[in-house]
């Protein structure tokens, strides 16, 4: 009831004094008066008394008189007595509107950043109570509220929390910033970091605080890349809405504007390089730049100069690009997708010198390298497609449709025919099809009404005979080693980008996942390779060999810190077709056991996994982890809200980071032997082995095979 009276004569008359002129009764007055209000509420008393004897009284007579401007340094904090105000925000006029009781300002005092936003009064006879600065950071900095939730338009669109006094004690002391970002619109989020997250050590605040790799990390999933070019644009142009602003604080936007330009680069590599409308965004901001030079009283050279820099290396990257022309992958009726042999010198000599940065740029997919795919029908007739890896399932359909002359396109539908006979329909945007799909499924054209007679193709099945016998003459080691630099070389293909479109849906975001596909279908192979070749083995003796050969490749793969391979091996002998073998294990050597059941130990799934995560925490990158599990915790943030950025965002951005921390450094393990050379007695070589590999995938089958090994016991 305070608010609705503005403060009487006597009232007014001390809080005009000088803090040093205050009575104690003139404090007292205060006390009782005015510290019972919302924006107080938090405070102790003790707090409450200091802040009487220095909090001042304010007026303004006049409608839409500005208290300060976006930009200013920040002085002082507000609360409304009476009347209210406009915020104001350069690129988008009012976004709300403050009344009695609400407080303002602290944003800029806490952050020690400029303004956010110009302040208005919005009525005539508004009344203040005002703390400045110096009162504010001896009284009240450390007794602030925590949240401050900012709204635009009645929704909030950003949600801050003090740190606590551990991380800032932490942090460098030259921080530009005290609130953590815990929640807001994508948009808001942004004008935030650019606002509060580029002074000029600016690299090392990055280092020091996630949210802005975060938010680079995780951002298609909360906006497109062309939104945030527009609000970039938006932001640079603050000197174009009809806005008057200080000289400095429009200079400072503009560069902070290309610092974060040059730090998303940074972040988004390769696919940033990648996205076209990206260097039509870069152009245009050097146009302004050039307009904008001479304009001010400070240049634009070093912004220029960095932006050009930008432009030199996406040159560079599209004549490597051209140098490594256009790849063409195999997916027909073999299991893996395969690559067909058309390197060019480049793409050899890299992989000659093992520069896996290299051998990345080139080997990954791209989503113009083409892939010859079959489309089979229910009679199990085929025919043969050649598209690009971004051809949308759509458009295969209509390909297919067109080439075995089916009548209405519309009545049929492109599924993945599972070995097991399940039957899934691609979402008609979706792209790299062919990388997708499960290890023995194929990709059918159906009816729509007759999708439940589509049978299996016998080539589904996968192998009636074992093939592991072919590798007798390399170690159990050499194999881990071929395993490890193979799958060394999956994982440093993937794009951390291709994580958020395969947990958010990959048709929501016109990009390809194909390297992280490859990456998913090795991991399965692996697995159904060792269930295979277990159950394909009728000799007993044989089968335990091959046992004790498959738990010895794993241990190596741990030493060799591939963590993927490792629990691709593990969970293929703890498929259940292979552990009730009792026969089988009762032979193997108990030492072996031993060390098995010390290995299912580590991929116990129990607490989130957690032996595991003990372990990973322990090595030093680079490693290969166990990627199904990065991709099931991304899954679980994904539930979240997409058009509101919060903690999910700091856990996507966590995992992925991990991701990029597993990949830093050369990964150099010892050769056991020189391993491109076919072996004297061996048929064949490794990698031609792992290439033509063929499993089975269906667990009913693997069942089946594995019942006719040892019976059921009554
Ligand atoms: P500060 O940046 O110090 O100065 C402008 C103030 O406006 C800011 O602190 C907030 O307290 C207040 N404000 C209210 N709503 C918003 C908003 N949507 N964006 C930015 N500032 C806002």
């Amino acid at each position: 009831y305070l608010l609705q009276m503005a403060p009487e004569a006597t009232l007014r008359l001390i809080l005009r004094k000088k803090p040093e002129d205050r009575t104690e009764d003139d404090i007292d007055l205060v006390y009782e008066d005015l510290m019972n209000i919302k924006a107080f509420s938090h405070l102790s008393n003790t707090v409450k008394k200091e802040l009487s004897a220095v909090i001042a009284f304010e007026s303004h007579k006049e409608k839409a008189t500005t208290l300060f401007k976006q930009g200013d340094r920040g002085t002082c904090w507000y609360i409304i007595l009476k009347g209210s105000v406009n915020v104001v925000i350069a690129s988008k006029g009012i976004v709300c509107t403050l009344h009695e009781g609400d407080d303002f300002g602290k944003l800029a005092l806490v952050n020690e950043a400029p303004r956010a936003a110009t302040i208005i009064t919005n009525e005539s006879d508004c009344q203040f109570l005002r703390v400045d600065k110096v009162h504010f950071d001896r009284i009240l900095k450390d007794n602030e509220a925590n949240t401050v939730r900012l709204k635009e338009h009645g929704k909030e669109v950003l949600v801050l929390q003090k740190m606590s006094l551990k991380q800032l004690k932490d942090e460098n002391s030259s921080l530009y910033f005290k609130y953590k970002v815990m929640a807001g619109t994508p948009e808001k989020v942004l004008e935030h970091l650019l606002e509060t997250r580029m002074s000029n050590n600016y690299e090392e605040q990055f280092n020091k605080e996630s949210l802005f790799e975060d938010f680079l990390l995780t951002f298609p999933i909360f906006i497109s890349w062309k939104q945030m070019t527009h609000l970039l644009v938006r932001h640079y142009k603050i000197d174009e809405q009809n806005f008057r602003q200080m000289e400095n604080y429009i200079i400072g936007n503009k560069k902070r504007v290309v610092k974060f330009v040059v730090l998303w680069y940074k972040i988004s590599g390769e696919a940033f390089l990648n996205c076209k409308l990206i260097w039509t965004f870069i152009n245009e901001l050097v146009d302004l730049l050039e307009n904008d030079n001479g304009k001010y009283s400070n240049n634009f050279d070093s912004e220029l100069a960095s932006l050009r820099g930008l432009i030199e290396n996406k040159k560079t990257f599209d004549q490597n690009l051209e140098a490594r022309g256009v790849f063409l992958w195999k997916a027909d009726n073999s299991n893996s997708v395969r690559r067909m042999s058309n390197f060019n010198e480049n793409v050899l000599a890299a992989i000659e010198a093992k520069n896996t940065e290299k051998v990345a740029k080139f080997t990954a997919m791209k989503d113009f390298d083409e892939i010859i795919t079959r489309v089979y029908c229910a009679d199990h007739t085929y025919t043969t497609l050649k598209i690009n890896m971004n051809t949308k399932a759509d458009s295969i359909k209509n390909q297919a449709a067109e080439k075995l002359n089916l009548d209405n396109g519309n009545d049929y539908m492109l599924v993945e025919l599972k070995s097991d006979n399940e039957k899934i329909a691609f979402n008609e945007m979706e792209l790299n099809i062919p990388t997708t799909l499960s290890l023995n499924g194929r990709i059918f054209i159906s009816h729509v009404d007759h999708l439940d007679a589509l049978t299996t193709l016998p080539e589904q099945e996968g192998p009636v005979n074992g093939s592991i016998n072919s590798l007798d003459s390399f170690s159990s080691q050499e194999i881990a080693y071929y395993l490890t630099t193979h799958s060394w070389k999956l994982f440093y293909n993937i794009h951390p980008y291709e994580f958020i479109y395969h947990v958010f849906g990959r048709h929501n975001f016109n990009d390809i996942t194909s390297n992280l596909d490859l990456f998913r279908r090795h991991f399965s192979e692996l697995q159904f390779w060792v269930i295979t070749e277990v159950l394909l083995e009728k000799s007993l003796s044989r089968r335990v060999q091959i046992l004790k050969k498959l738990i010895k490749v794993a241990g190596y793969c741990k030493e060799y810190k591939n963590l993927n391979a490792f629990f691709a091996i593990i969970i293929g002998l703890s498929n259940v077709a292979v552990s009730r073998l009792t026969q089988t294990w009762e032979r193997l050597h108990s030492k072996l056991k031993r060390i098995f059941t010390q290995y299912e130990g580590l991929i116990d799934a129990s607490r989130n996994y957690r032996r595991y995560r003990v372990i990973l925490s322990k090595f030093t990158p680079p490693l290969i982890p166990f990627v199904p599990l990065l991709i099931k915790d991304m899954t679980m943030v994904h539930e979240g809200n997409k058009t509101f950025v919060d903690q999910g965002l700091h856990l996507l951005g966590q995992t992925l980071r991990m991701i990029q921390e597993c990949k830093s450094g050369s990964f150099q393990i010892e050769s056991p032997a020189n391993l491109s050379v076919k072996k004297m007695n061996s048929p064949i070589t490794m990698q031609d082995y792992f290439e033509q590999i063929r499993v089975i995938d269906n667990q009913k089958r693997l069942m089946q095979l594995s019942y006719s090994l040892e019976h059921r016991k009554l």
